[in-house]
């Protein structure tokens, strides 16, 4: 791994791309460039690629050609191999960051406004169910490690993830990750199988580090029947995008019911989508925070922005407020949970 090991050590690059022995591209401070390091010849990559499979106990072979995997130090590998990577086999490093970016730094970089991490932050507090919506690379895990780490002390929190990526800091957390089975198919464990575990050892809240697929509906019957503050990420291009994106992730999770039916159940349990972008420049901000309301007559989803860009790419208060805002609106200080007026005079 020698002509690599400079870009690993550097730690402004957060991901490294290899598309084949001679062309290897980085990201750092969200953009991507090209670089000149380059393996010495087809042969010298391909027995890097093995390294690395051979570390992290797995085997490449014609009936293998892809591997997801994670190095000791955190940081996340995919490998797919020729012939099926037609330019020479590739792989992406994603860099494990030992400083997870937290709320602060959002703010800094302009991803979010300081009112907008408030009102997630009063989100959080008063336990309502949050999905972060975005693409590829648009910092939806890094979001939701910065809304996790919202979640007042003292409440059992369970983590549930695919690869490990969230760090939480609160004193009670649980952290669980999917297993794969082996060559004979044994001692595996699907994020379904924990999730359904995880209801059973009395969360307060439940992390789900992505939703991806028939977990879903799991996720969405959990938060219909009182667990309160769950959050997770979805794969989708805006608020209402997420919702359909859930529609199809439950249908894939083998559940029989009418589509209308399951919409109105998606709804009912998620109160918040917050989306999330990468820009060209790359740059992350959050685009929407928005409301789901209850399905109407009409059996559309009811998605309604509370924050929004304006044409400056600045997060603004919509004029809306969330139809949450009375009741959590205490005037009881004291308590950790107060949305009250102030909030919205700060915006207007
Ligand atoms: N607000 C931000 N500003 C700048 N960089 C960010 C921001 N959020 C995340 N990043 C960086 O972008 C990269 C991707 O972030 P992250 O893993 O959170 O994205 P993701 O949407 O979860 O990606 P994936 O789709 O692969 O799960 C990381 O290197 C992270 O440090
Ligand atoms: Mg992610």
């Amino acid at each position: 791994m020698s002509p690599i090991v400079p870009l690993l050590d550097d730690e402004s690059i957060s991901e490294i791309m290899i598309n084949g022995y001679n062309e290897i591209f980085v990201e750092s401070g969200g953009k991507l460039r090209k670089t000149d390091v380059s393996f010495r010849d087809r042969e010298a990559w391909q027995a890097a690629v093995r390294n690395i499979a051979q570390f992290v106990g797995k085997s490449l072979t014609a009936h293998n050609l892809s591997i997801e995997a994670r190095l000791p130090d955190g940081s996340r590998v995919h490998i797919i191999q020729e012939p099926a990577a037609r330019k020479g086999t590739s792989v992406a490093i994603r860099k494990f960051s030992k400083h997870k970016l937290d709320m602060n730094s959002l703010i800094e970089f302009g991803s979010i406004t300081p009112v907008g991490s408030e009102f997630l932050g009063i989100c959080v507090a008063a336990a309502q169910n949050i999905i972060v919506s975005g693409g590829t690379g648009s910092g939806k895990t890094t979001l939701l490690n910065c809304l996790s780490s919202m979640i007042p002390d003292g409440e059992r929190i369970l983590v549930l993830e695919d690869s490990s990526e969230l760090q939480l800091q609160q004193e009670h957390v649980v952290p669980f990750e999917v297993k794969a089975p082996d060559s004979k198919g044994r001692g595996g464990i699907d994020i379904r199988e924990l999730f359904r575990g995880s209801l059973r050892m009395r969360p307060d809240r439940v992390v789900v580090g992505e939703c991806r697929g028939g977990e879903a509906i799991d996720m969405i019957q959990a938060m219909n029947s009182g667990h309160g503050g769950s959050m997770s990420t979805a794969h989708a291009n805006s608020p209402k995008d997420a919702i359909t994106r859930l529609e199809v992730m439950c249908l894939m999770g083998g559940l029989d019911i009418p589509l209308l039916a399951l919409r109105a159940q998606i709804c009912s349990a998620i109160d918040v989508v917050v989306q999330i972008s990468r820009f060209h420049d790359g740059a992350r901000k959050v685009t929407h925070i928005s409301e789901v309301l209850p399905v109407g007559s009409d059996g559309v989803a009811n998605v309604v922005d509370i924050f929004s860009l304006d044409g400056d790419r600045n997060l603004r208060w919509t004029g809306k407020k969330p139809s949450f805002s009375d009741a959590v609106m205490l005037s009881d200080s004291t308590d950790k949970v107060s949305l009250t007026d102030e909030l919205w005079t700060k915006e207007s």
